[in-house]
């Protein structure tokens, strides 16, 4: 049975681990499912109701349906669109642009929570460049999870890969740690304790132990990190400077010796170029 440690963070057993790889597994296969079809031409509209009809004929639920009002099954988010963009028949994804699509699911009861980066045809190189750093951020964030290591390490190891230099079509750029959205604990609950900021000091914050299940989803800004939410949908996060924006998200465990990723892609589909799809 879990119990809740002392800073309320809720410890996982055995079994609790197994319902997570079930959970966890079935979001990475959903964005496994959706990848041929992120192409110029279709709308996230259809891209939502794909990944509703496939997630619902596995037994699970889309858990963003209905979650605080939110009104579809899937999060798109496009370009200068930060996270929880919602889906629509009138939004055609064309050439160039580069889309997040997040997954949560529901299965037995527990929660799998991913995102990857889709380029929609070609996309330009400072897109690539963006989208590699961000994948790469949150796996060094991820590196750093183990017992006795903190979230301020995880959040540090993040902030200080995204805010080095990059080399970027022949001049050199930084990309900017959106503050105003984190990562966080979850299980039976969306979203619970901890908060897993993207940001931070090393040795600051709770302290990770074994059989804590959180998410780690950072989002990189090519510009300033200033977001700010859609007043009319109450939603959809743009940067403020209207800057692309990337993301990528996993759920896992604190593990004896490490960490255990949930989200993992059956098929290998880590980050783009989805090459194996092409074609
Ligand atoms: N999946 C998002 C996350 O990573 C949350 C989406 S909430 C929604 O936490 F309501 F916008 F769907
Ligand atoms: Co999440
Ligand atoms: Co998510």
């Amino acid at each position: 049975m879990a119990h809740i440690n002392r800073h309320g963070i809720t410890i996982h057993d055995a079994a609790e681990f197994e319902a997570m790889r079930r959970a966890g597994k079935l979001a990475a296969e959903v964005l496994d499912f959706i990848t041929p079809c992120v192409k110029p031409g279709i709308s996230t509209g259809a891209l939502d109701t794909l990944c509703h009809d496939f997630i619902v004929k596995a037994g699970a639920i889309p858990a963003p349906l209905h979650y605080r009002g939110f009104p579809k099954s899937i999060c798109t988010s496009v370009n200068e669109v930060i996270c929880h963009g919602i889906p629509g028949e009138a939004h055609i994804l064309k050439e160039g642009d580069i889309l997040n699509i997040d997954i949560t699911v529901i299965l037995g009861g527990w929660h799998g929570d991913t995102s990857r980066m889709f380029p929609v045809g070609k996309i330009s190189r400072k897109d690539e460049l963006l989208i590699d750093a961000t994948w790469e951020a949150m796996m060094r964030g991820i590196c750093m999870v183990k017992p006795g290591a903190t979230l301020g390490d995880i959040g540090h190891a993040i902030q200080n890969y995204a805010e080095n230099t990059f080399p970027n079509e022949g001049k050199y750029a930084k990309y900017s740690i959106v503050t105003d959205f984190c990562g966080h604990g979850i299980g039976t609950v969306f979203h619970t304790a901890p908060n897993v900021l993207h940001y931070g000091k090393p040795g600051r914050g709770e302290v990770l132990e074994p059989g804590m299940f959180f998410t780690i989803e950072p989002m990189l800004n090519a510009g300033k990190p200033g977001a700010k939410i859609d007043t009319v949908d109450g939603w959809t996060a743009r940067t403020k400077d209207r800057s692309n924006s990337a993301q990528f998200e996993h759920t896992l465990a604190v593990t004896e010796t490490g960490y255990e990723i949930f989200t993992l892609s059956p098929k290998g589909w880590f980050k783009p170029p989805y090459k194996e799809m092409i074609g």
